[in-house]
């Protein structure tokens, strides 16, 4: 289904190219502004064009605008169109144009989503922990929005590639796999048996001995040597080591319902020597105190000198820096992307400003031809206005989090389902915990920090994952209440909008793909929650204002209802987010 901005768009071009035959080239190239209006009082659009078209066409913006008119097809879309201030033309539709969008809307599964022609291959770099660690509420974030992004793109009808760029190599390594071959070897033969726990308590002892002592120090040296040489024992220790921290990130992957492929650090691990030579080969490398650095215009440290990108550290190892360096080539030249993302927190912004620079220089990518983004994020605060840790100080550990919101969330749904059996309880509060979680991430911007607070998450009032969820449950009670099924509504009704709250339900409705758009554009989640709360907004006004059951209108309003369902459920499902039928 085309949306009524692209409706629009296509038809004022007409009219323009009609209009002012022939187009001069200058005026060809304005790009045409259909907006949403900013008030309903100016209609639904807004064309804003004129104005910048006036010293191409020389001529004044109103008679443009007047010109555009005499000329557009209103192709039974369009009630009425009005000049108003210097030359915008304010838009309202035809209720019965709107009346075919929900109809279309409420036939089809993908809520009037059209498949792309041509899909794009879309890599996401997401969630990506590091192994011996744990997670933290920074990958977090990262997890939620990157498996929403990634849901969007998917729902759009795009190969998504979800990677989760894992820190499973490094030098690290070799004192871990030292004092484990040492103190625990049985590790090795039944990783399932330890915890993420137990590998961090390790790391921390073999830090301490790393200190202390110089023969376990010269140890871990050579072990780091043997694992990048590829020994046999040593490979087997680091798998081990990779799994057992897999059990706990696979965990929240679980809880959270999130999909991933591990595709950590160490798989680039043999085209890192390739990465630097072909770097050095096109004359972008420069020794630096014994380091190999790559120098770019623009990047300057807070002297205002010039910052080098380091892709072979003074002692011959390679870093971050030449592991993403080899993976943004494989991700293009072998992925054969479209698209890249990266999601990570707002600190590692100049990092992959580099990244994507150097690799231009390279000749590896053409930002033509593949458009690469960071995502970044802000922090999460806790109440206090400061970073966010548990009571004790510590860093609070993230399954602990969930579980704790869906604690609260199952007193809370033991309340107000007393009678509800137990395991239903449980499951709806494992949905509820989780769901609140996304919901108040996904709803602040992007890039501001966020404070993270249970109480305003399970609220279910408000812009909340309860707000939404609930005003689903009562679309389903509503259909319960008439008796009837979406086939069974669909085979026997259209939707004929004529109040206005059903006009401006179904036009927020029609406008789904619009927002949809715009997020694929911005990458910014809070324009889909933004969406979807005046969607739930509208229809509660709707339901206020319109009588359903035993009205004239009944079959009509039962059709507006399974669209606002579906889009409703869509967005939801793109959000990470899966409906409930009670709650
Ligand atoms: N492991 C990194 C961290 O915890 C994130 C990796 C992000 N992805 C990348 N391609 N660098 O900060």
């Amino acid at each position: 289904m085309q949306t009524p901005k692209e409706h629009l768009l296509r038809n004022f071009s007409e009219a323009l190219e009609h209009s002012f035959h022939p187009l001069s080239q200058e005026a060809g190239s304005v790009p045409l502004e259909i907006t949403k209006s900013t008030q309903d009082k100016f209609g639904h659009y807004q064309f804003n064009s004129a104005m910048r078209l006036a010293k191409p066409l020389g001529q004044p913006p109103r008679a443009i605008a007047e010109k555009i008119i005499e000329n557009l097809s209103k192709d039974g879309m369009i009630e009425k169109l009005e000049i108003a201030g210097p030359g915008f033309v304010n838009i309202t539709l035809l209720p019965s144009y709107l009346s075919s969008l929900v109809n279309a809307i409420a036939r089809d599964e993908r809520a009037g989503i059209e498949s792309p022609a041509t899909p794009q291959r879309i890599v996401i770099d997401f969630s990506s922990p590091n192994i011996a660690k744990e997670l933290h509420v920074g990958h977090l974030r990262s997890t939620i929005i990157g498996d929403c992004l990634a849901r969007l793109f998917e729902f759009k009808g795009h190969d998504v590639v979800r990677l989760n760029h894992i820190g499973d190599w490094g030098t690290q390594f070799g004192m871990l796999i030292a004092f484990m071959k040492q103190d625990v070897p049985e590790a090795f033969q039944n990783p399932e048996g330890y915890a993420l726990e137990d590998l961090m308590g390790w790391y921390k002892q073999a830090k301490a001995k790393f200190d202390s002592d110089e023969n376990f120090k010269t140890n871990s040296q050579k072990e780091v040597g043997r694992l990048q040489g590829g020994d046999s024992s040593s490979l087997k220790a680091w798998e081990a080591i990779c799994s057992i921290s897999r059990q706990s990130y696979l965990e929240i992957y679980r809880l959270l319902d999130i999909e991933i492929k591990d595709r950590g650090e160490s798989f680039y691990n043999p085209f890192l020597k390739d990465v630097v030579d072909e770097l050095q080969k096109k004359g972008l490398v420069q020794e630096s105190d014994g380091a190999l650095c790559i120098f770019m215009k623009g990047f300057t440290n807070r002297e205002g000198e010039p910052l080098p990108l380091i892709i072979r550290k003074t002692d011959g190892g390679y870093n971050y820096a030449t592991t993403d360096l080899a993976a943004i080539r494989q991700r293009i030249r072998d992925e054969k992307a479209d698209r890249i993302i990266y999601v990570t927190d707002a600190g590692q912004a100049s990092h992959f400003k580099m990244i994507f620079q150097a690799a231009e220089e390279a000749g590896w990518l053409d930002p033509q031809k593949t458009r690469v983004d960071h995502v970044p994020f802000g922090l999460v605060l806790g109440p206090d206005g400061k970073k966010f840790k548990t009571r004790s100080g510590e860093t609070e550990r993230l399954i602990d989090l969930i579980t704790t919101a869906i604690e609260k969330a199952y007193s809370i749904v033991s309340e107000r389902q007393s009678e509800m059996a137990e395991e239903e309880k449980r499951h709806l509060a494992e949905k509820l915990g989780t769901s609140s979680i996304k919901y108040a991430d996904l709803s602040c911007h992007r890039t501001g920090d966020y404070t993270f607070s249970y109480d305003r998450m399970l609220k279910f009032e408000g812009n909340t994952a309860s707000y939404l969820l609930y005003s689903f449950v009562r679309i389903q009670g509503i259909k319960k209440k008439v008796g009837k099924e979406t086939e069974e509504i669909l085979n026997e009704s259209q939707a004929v909008l004529s109040h206005p709250s059903e006009i401006a339900l179904g036009l927020h409705l029609a406008q789904f793909g619009e927002t949809l758009d715009q997020m694929a554009n911005d990458l910014l989640p809070n324009q889909l929650t933004e969406y979807l709360y005046q969607l739930a907004e509208k229809f509660n006004a709707f339901f206020r204002d319109c009588r359903v059951e035993g009205s004239e209108e009944e079959g009509s309003r039962l059709t507006l209802i399974v669209a606002t369902e579906r889009v409703l459920k869509a967005g939801l499902h793109i959000l990470g987010i899966g409906t409930v039928e009670r709650m």
